[in-house]
Parts: structure tokens; sequence; C-alpha cells
């Protein structure tokens, strides 16, 4: 890992402010995202898992300020991203892309796909018109289709080949750094694993750096380099893909991964899966001190008073919970 991350994320905060009741008379606070810190390294896939609706998608979208941050820094290249109009973000616009679960909404429809794909690339005015026929052969090549396929339209293509359309969209300004939001959840089980390995493939041949979301822990512990727990717009626990999935630390993320069924069958004959009590609390009214105390299977006394403290309990491995001790101190 290289001394300075690629991007460094501080205590990033997002509260949407939305109106509810019937007329929309009531004023309310979502907390989607409180205080989440983290450094993302060069040429490292960060997942981050949690159950849906726990800020997976909001932490991506913040960092990319797609959405303003609330509080926070988003630090990349020396410059803080949430302080940045979108003016002056349209420099960093071309290192920082996104790839979405559902290529429909990213592909206009009226497009031909070499359009698509050309399109960034005039934009930022990185190639000339001349030019821009074999740039986007390359970039189709890169994502394994035919240059052909410039002159289709999306609805000729299946779901797969739309993905990789959106890929090589998002590849088309040699970006540094993508947010893969569940984009490979809509597909068939064949086509995920074939896009995973294209997205693998990519990242070699380019360095990329990748933050993944999605909710499918087996492919999560496939392609990760370090995995982030959320758990109610919080972090719980971030660490190496090996020490997460052999040595989880927060009640919180054992209870996910209790879910997951072993490949070896004596294991999983031998699996406790562990069932939370109750549902997630409502990010408009999040539980006090842990948010996860009112599920949480060892709560203490403490826990619904004092936020727990993000620390690292071993090297490299941190996670927010009273009832872990820091290794470091
Ligand atoms: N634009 C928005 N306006 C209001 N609330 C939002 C908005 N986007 C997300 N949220 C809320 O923020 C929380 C986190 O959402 P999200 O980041 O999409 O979760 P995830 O991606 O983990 O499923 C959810 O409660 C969601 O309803
Ligand atoms: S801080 Fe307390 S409630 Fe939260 S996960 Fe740890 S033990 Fe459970
Ligand atoms: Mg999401």
């Amino acid at each position: 890992m290289s001394a300075e991350p690629l991007l460094r994320i501080e205590n990033l905060v997002k509260h949407f402010h939305v109106r509810l009741g019937a007329f929309g008379e009531k004023a309310a606070t979502v907390y989607a995202l409180d205080d989440v810190s983290l450094d993302i390294e060069e040429g490292e896939t960060l997942s981050l898992v949690g159950e849906s609706g726990c800020g997976k998608s909001t932490t991506g979208f913040t960092i990319l300020n797609l959405h303003r941050a609330s509080g926070g820094k988003v630090i990349y290249k020396g410059q803080d991203l949430t302080r940045l109009d979108e003016k002056h973000m349209r420099p960093f616009r071309r290192d920082l892309q996104i790839v979405f679960q559902d290529p429909y909404s990213t592909l206009n429809p009226r497009m031909t796909v070499g359009e698509a794909v050309g399109e960034p690339i005039l934009f930022h005015k990185l190639a000339t018109k001349a030019e821009l026929k074999e740039r986007i052969a390359t970039l189709l090549s890169d994502v394994g289709l035919p240059a052909r396929f410039a002159s289709r339209y999306p609805h000729e293509l299946s779901g797969g080949q739309r993905q990789r359309v959106v890929i090589a969209r998002a590849l088309a300004c040699q970006p540094k750094f993508i947010v893969c939001d569940e984009a490979i959840s809509a597909l068939d089980v064949s086509i995920q694993a074939q896009i995973i390995n294209l997205l693998l493939d990519l990242q070699e041949k380019y360095r990329l750096t990748y933050l993944f979301i999605a909710h499918d822990l087996a492919v999560v512990q496939h392609i990760s380099t370090r995995v982030g727990v959320m758990y109610l717009g919080r972090l719980a626990e971030l660490a190496p893909r090996d020490a997460l999935f052999q040595t989880p630390l927060h009640p919180y993320t054992r209870a996910l991964l209790s879910a997951v069924p072993e490949t070896d069958p004596e294991r999983e004959r031998n699996r406790k899966r562990q069932i939370l009590q109750g549902d997630v609390p409502s990010p408009l009214n999040p539980p006090s001190g842990c948010r996860f105390h009112t599920r949480c299977p060892i709560a203490m006394e403490v826990c619904s008073k004092v936020v727990p403290e993000w620390k690292a309990a071993r090297p490299g491995h941190l996670v927010a919970c009273h009832a872990v001790n820091s290794g470091l101190s």
C-alpha cells in the first residue's frame, strides 16, 4: 500500500432534510451517514456491506460529491471535494466514476453504444472527432465487446452487455476510482461472475481503485482487499478481508456473517446462525449511544449512553464497540 491514501474520508456526515405527513407538514432529518472516517488506498477494492438502508450508497454519492456533505471532508489530491461546486469539481469528475446497479438509469435509450461511450470523451475534450472512433473501439474491446456494437442501441443488448457498456463509459476518461454501487446485483449469477472477472482484469490493467457496494457476502469475500461493515449510517468495523471474515470483532458483523453458508459441508453442519432480534431502527430517530444497542446480544448499560469510539483493535482492524478493547493502547 502506498504511504498516502488515494482518498481520505474524515468524519463524513450526510443528513437529508425531508418532509413527512400527508401534506408534508412535518420537517424531519434522515441521519443517513454519521461520522464515517476511512482511507481508500490506491489499487485496492474496499467493499461496503450492511443491510439495505444503512447508508452504503449515500457514502459513495457523498464521496463523489454527488450529494453535498453535511459535514466532514473528502480529501483527494490535496483538495477537500466537499467544498467544491460543480464547476470546480469538473477536473476531478474525470478521475472519480460510478457504476450503478441498473444500466438503464445510466444509458440513454436513444443514444447508440458508441455515442454513450464517446460522450464523456468529447465532454472532457480527451480526443478529437477523428480519434474518437478508435478510442471507442479500444474501450469496447477492454470490456469484451466487438467494435461493431458501437452502432447498437441499449435495447438491442443483453443485461450483461449493457453493464459492459456502462463500464466502458465509466472507463472512458481513464478514471482512478470507481464506485461500483450494486453493479452486479441485477444480473444473472452466471453473468455476475463474468462482470466481476472483467472488473478485476480492468483493475489490474489500469490500476483502478474500487469502492464496491454489495450485499452478496460471497462476492465480497472473493474480490475485496478490505471490507467495511455499516450499520444505520455508521461504520461498525473495517478490516482486511481475511481478518474480517475469519475473526470478526463487532457483534453486528458476527451476526451478518453467520448468515453466509459455508462451502465446507462439515463447517456448514456446525454453522450457528445468529438471528438478530427486532428490525433495524429508523434513521429518522436512530438509537442513542451505539446505534446497534437495541439489537445487540451483548449490550451493556454504557452502550445506550456513549457512542463507541472508532478505534484500532489490531493494526488495520478498526471497530466501534465498547466490548472490544483497543489492542494498540
Ligand atoms: N435523497 C434522499 N432523501 C432522503 N433520504 C434518503 C435519500 N437517499 C437515501 N436516503 C435515506 O438514507 C438512508 C441510507 O440510504 P442508502 O445510502 O441508499 O442505503 P443503502 O445504499 O445502504 O441501501 C436510508 O434511510 C434512505 O432512505
Ligand atoms: S457497543 Fe455495545 S451495543 Fe454496540 S455492538 Fe458493542 S456491545 Fe453491542
Ligand atoms: Mg444502495
